[in-house]
């Protein structure tokens, strides 16, 4: 567990938050920048026009700094990196990238920021239940308040054929760890049903909830870009799965 005790974040100490968070060997598999073409795009078109270029693009759960240092080559503007894993962090300071090790959770911006960026990592801020849950991803957008910055979030969209029930299935499947040992038995031999958050959990949402959510929280949805819709296999459209897609929402204070 990444949260369990106090750890150096650049003059920052984050500390337990209720979040249950991926081992190290399971984050490994989010070192690539498969997304980061897509999600430069989106920022580009939606939340970079207009930002102060002397300001900091922060990129929250950043990773290994691929979006940031896209951003600061495409963009030229100044980037930052927070993450709570420090293996990341490290490769992100490789490439050259300004990086600290920090929870989204408890962050206190430094005043000196344009934006922040959440690129698919709301999803993984999951509690004990789902009131937890919603908490835990709305507070890490709540420590941007009163800071007059604009919120990217790209984020995966799991829209149900019932109302927004792909997103409890998945998330009732991978956060329960016998329900997760059946569907990692199910899933040697339906392979799409693989999921590397089994025991741990993970909460998609639909496009609607989502917009829902940021608004009763505050937030107003300034721009949003519509990603590319991804394959649906068969025994994935048993969970109910209507679309799914990586949607950007671009939040200011309502
Ligand atoms: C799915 S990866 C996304 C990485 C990258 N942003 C991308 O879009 O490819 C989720 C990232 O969020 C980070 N993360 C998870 N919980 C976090 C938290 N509470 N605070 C900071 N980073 C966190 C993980 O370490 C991981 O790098």
């Amino acid at each position: 567990m990444l949260f369990e005790n106090e750890y150096e974040t650049g003059g920052q100490m984050a500390e337990v938050t209720g979040q249950r968070s991926l081992d190290q060997e399971r984050i490994a598999n989010f070192y690539h920048d498969l997304f980061v073409k897509a999600q430069a795009e989106d920022f580009t078109k939606i939340c970079a026009p207009g930002l102060d270029r002397t300001k900091v693009v922060v990129d929250v759960g950043g990773g290994c700094g691929f979006f940031a240092a896209a951003i600061a080559r495409d963009l030229a503007l100044p980037v930052r990196v927070v993450d709570a894993d420090p293996v990341s962090v490290e490769a992100a300071k490789q490439v050259g990238v300004d990086a600290i090790v920090g929870d989204a959770l408890q962050w206190q911006p430094m005043g000196d920021e344009s934006s922040a960026c959440f690129n698919l990592i709301l999803h993984h801020l999951v509690g004990g239940g789902e009131d937890e849950t919603t908490r835990l991803q709305m507070r890490a957008l709540e420590r941007w308040k009163g800071r007059a910055v604009r919120l990217f979030i790209n984020e995966y969209i799991y829209d149900s054929w019932l109302t927004e029930a792909s997103g409890r299935l998945i998330y009732g499947i991978t956060a329960s760890s016998l329900l997760s040992s059946l569907a990692g038995f199910v899933s040697r031999f339906v392979p799409s049903l693989r999921a590397n958050t089994f025991g741990v959990g993970v909460r998609f949402r639909g496009e609607h909830e989502w917009r829902s959510l940021f608004e009763k929280h505050g937030w107003r949805v300034a721009e949003y870009s519509r990603g590319m819709e991804e394959f649906i296999s068969l025994p994935r459209r048993l969970l109910l799965i209507r679309s799914c897609r990586r949607d950007s929402f671009v939040l200011v204070e309502a």
